[in-house]
């Protein structure tokens, strides 16, 4: 039987993952070192090009964890056995792994993993049909007024005639302000200035470069005071200069202890300079440690074969 405590890096070497495959179903815990996780959906046999342990067939039974949050650590977000299907089609299957306060987190997988349906789920934009999601302690409905939430670019309206200012208002009140108080401008002007966009503020959404896009849409989620910050591929469809600078804000963001963050994205950069901790995710946690240990060149090839897509993760943009 294989199991790993919390903390410890199970063994992953290509001839022992080839060990593995067929043997009992992994104990090891992901979240508390008390609860079963399901082994890590079995692979069949695949050659992926990616090196010497990918030319043998490889079958992975256990996720990979690497050094995981101290058990005691005051958690922000907490995610444990959550699956969701649509009809037929199981897209989250025991989901469980958890965040603590002030902890920036990458979120990452291949096209069609249940990245977005998990978001879809903290937000209490769907329901899990199986496990639980606490936000702060507090079920979704009560503890989402905690995330703030940075939608994918293409999620918005950009013929929509508005400001800045009016976009961060907006969102504070819960609906479009008519007049806007001196006090509503300030803040949202020393958000735009967190976020390098005051030289915009005035301007007309549907004018803005996807970059400043996206610094407005940070400085909107960054006005609620959020203990939990949500970024859906914010660096995507951006151009190089402004990648760089969402980066930039993203890894100062990441430097604060008082907000935590799931950042989902493919941009290897964009991980290397803010995650402390990264989740990789194919319907279930196929691996959870810190980026140091899951980018060492063994485990990552490890991942790209679990994940069966080794464009997955990308060097260059999303
Ligand atoms: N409302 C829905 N009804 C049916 N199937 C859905 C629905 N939402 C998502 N799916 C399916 O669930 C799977 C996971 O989708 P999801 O959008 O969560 O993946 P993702 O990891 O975010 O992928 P990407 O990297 O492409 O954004 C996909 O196969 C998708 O087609
Ligand atoms: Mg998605």
């Amino acid at each position: 039987m294989s199991s790993t405590p919390p903390g410890e890096r199970p063994r992953l070497s290509g001839s022992e993952a080839n060990e593995t495959g067929g043997s009992e179903p992994n104990e090891t815990s992901a979240a508390s070192g008390t609860e079963s996780v399901p082994p890590a959906e079995r692979s069949g046999p695949r050659s992926m090009g990616l090196g010497p342990a990918s030319r043998k067939p490889v079958v992975r039974t256990t996720p990979f964890l690497g050094t995981l949050p101290p058990d005691d650590a005051p958690r922000v977000l907490d995610i444990r056995n959550v699956g969701k299907r649509f009809g037929d089609k199981v897209v989250l299957e025991n989901v469980t792994f958890h965040l603590p306060i002030g902890e920036f987190l990458c979120l990452c997988g291949p096209n069609g993993a249940g990245k977005s349906t998990l978001l879809k789920a903290i937000l209490g934009l769907i329901h899990p049909d199986t496990g639980t999601i606490t936000i702060s302690g507090l079920p979704v409905e009560k503890g989402r007024s905690k995330v703030g939430y940075v939608p994918q670019r293409k999620a918005f309206d950009r013929d929509f005639p508005a400001s800045p200012i009016e976009v961060i208002v907006a969102n504070l009140r819960g609906r479009w302000p008519l007049r806007i108080r001196d006090d509503e401008r300030e803040l949202a002007m020393a958000m735009l200035e967190r976020t390098g966009a005051t030289d915009i503020a005035n301007s007309r959404m549907r004018d803005l470069s996807g970059g400043e896009t996206q610094r407005v849409f940070l400085a909107r989620a960054l006005a609620t005071k959020p203990e939990l910050l949500i970024l859906d591929e914010p660096t995507a469809g951006v151009d190089v200069g402004g990648r760089a600078a969402i980066i930039d804000l993203m890894a100062e963001i990441s430097a604060s202890d008082s907000i935590a963050a799931i950042l989902v994205t493919h941009n290897l950069q964009a991980i290397a300079r803010c995650a402390e901790r990264v989740v990789y995710l194919e319907k279930t946690v196929k691996a959870w440690g810190l980026w140091s240990e899951l980018s060492s060149e063994r485990e990552l090839t490890a991942i790209q074969i679990a994940s069966g897509d080794h464009q997955a993760i990308q060097l260059d943009g999303d």
